[in-house]
């Protein structure tokens, strides 16, 4: 288990916290310093770097959640920003989508960049967003033909990828605004966020009362609680669409990150991106991160199934399985920031997806254009188009019982 850097013991602001690098250091003349800082505050501040805080100060140090306004939808609903720190890590979060805007974690230097994909503003997320950072309802991924049958009774989603539906049809969670409350636990600080989805919204039976927590722990994780309860027979799985660049948004493709997942199996899929049905070894495929390796390493392979998703785009059957803990399933190091994540959860499946979809038409959060491959997704989830799929681990939630699942994002630099 990787923890975080003993915090750097350098002030904020001043010279020894700035280096050609940006990095933090104590080393040097007072002269010298000066001279580091007056030849580098201008390349920094051209590279959109701003002086480094030093972690010493934030490592410790619990902020918030504090509450500001977003703006406004067009029908006049007010949407909220909230900021909180926890254990050296920061996050952004709208009520519109239950948005992560903002993830800011330290590098190895105590540098903090936000390493995750998102806008600036309320009207580029209403607008047209690749799903940055939101919340995924009531189903995360495809359902095949936007149809299945419960209980005898067949029902119609709305058809908003190809001919399937995807992450809950055309107005999911990630376009509803929840409501949001702020907690201090002594687990850390956090939010919960809550939706009520309507009997038949976007076509599912029965009202589903959603509730996920967003916590940022002591020691800096960021955890996610899902809980959710139906009034009839329904499908449910929920996820979160967090784009990762763990050298900071904007600065370039995600191929040279290192993952390695916990998973010998995945579900192929066709054309569409529905699940054959197959759960197909990893092996001599580049779907093998078993041993970790850089996420661009295979991509380019002539593969068949990376043909269909442009790349990875793909669900991993979790060697775990499903389990009451979250267990460790996934671990992503960027080498240049030195930052890891690592993922634990208590579900069966994790979508990677490679940012294939990017295509250079957006501009992010600090006006840098994405490309492909400018970021990747790995949502926890239970498998694509399991209403259809009478093998894969159910997805059907009942009245009396409560839907439930927890991802832990932990974070370390070095
Ligand atoms: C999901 C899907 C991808 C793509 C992205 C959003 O992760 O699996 O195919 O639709 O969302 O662009």
């Amino acid at each position: 288990m990787t923890t975080r850097p003993s915090a750097p013991t350098t002030a904020p602001g001043s010279a020894a916290s700035l280096t050609a690098d940006g990095g933090t250091t104590a080393r040097g003349t007072a002269a010298s310093r000066r001279t580091v800082l007056a030849a580098t505050a201008g390349g920094l501040a051209a590279a959109g770097l701003a002086a480094a805080p030093a972690a010493a100060d934030s490592a410790g140090r619990t902020r918030g959640p504090v509450r500001e306004p977003f703006g406004r939808l067009a029908d006049g609903t007010r949407v909220d920003r909230w900021t909180l720190e926890c254990g050296g890590t920061r996050l952004k979060v709208l009520s519109y989508g239950g948005i992560v805007q903002s993830l800011e974690l330290p590098d190895r230097h105590g540098r903090y960049a936000n390493v995750s994909l998102g806008f600036a503003d309320l009207d580029s997320y209403v607008a047209d967003s690749p799903y940055f950072g939101a919340l995924i309802g009531r189903y995360g991924n495809r359902i095949a033909e936007g149809r299945f049958t419960l209980d005898g009774t067949t029902y119609q989603l709305p058809i908003n990828d190809g001919d399937h539906s995807l992450h809950g049809g055309d107005r999911g969670f990630d376009k509803r605004v929840w409501d949001v409350e702020p907690f201090t636990s002594p687990a850390g600080v956090g939010l919960t966020l809550r939706y009520v989805s309507g009997d038949g919204e976007m076509g599912y039976p029965g009202a589903l009362a959603t509730r996920v927590d967003y916590t940022l722990t002591r020691r800096g994780d960021w955890r996610i609680d899902y809980a959710a309860t139906a009034s009839a027979p329904t499908v449910v799985n929920l996820t979160s669409h967090v784009y990762f660049n763990l050298a900071g948004e904007g600065s370039g493709d995600i191929y040279d990150h290192r993952l390695r997942l916990a998973a010998s199996r995945y579900t192929p899929v066709d054309a569409g991106l529905i699940p054959t049905g197959e759960l197909a070894p990893v092996a001599r495929t580049p779907f093998d991160f078993r041993r970790g390796k850089s996420v661009g390493a295979d991509l380019r392979e002539n593969h068949e199934q990376l043909l269909y998703g442009k790349g990875i785009d793909h669900n991993l059957v979790l060697d775990k399985g499903i389990t009451r803990a979250p267990k460790r399933v996934a671990t992503v190091r960027e080498p240049s920031s030195g930052r890891t994540m690592t993922i634990a959860t208590t579900e069966p499946g994790l979508q990677f997806y490679s940012g294939n979809f990017l295509d250079g038409s957006f501009a992010g959060t600090s006006g840098r254009v994405y490309r492909q491959g400018d970021g990747f997704c790995l949502e926890t989830q239970h498998f694509p188009d399991s209403p259809n799929q009478p093998s894969f681990p159910s997805t059907v939630l009942r009245p009396g019982d409560t839907y439930r699942s927890t991802t832990v994002h932990s974070f370390a630099a070095a």
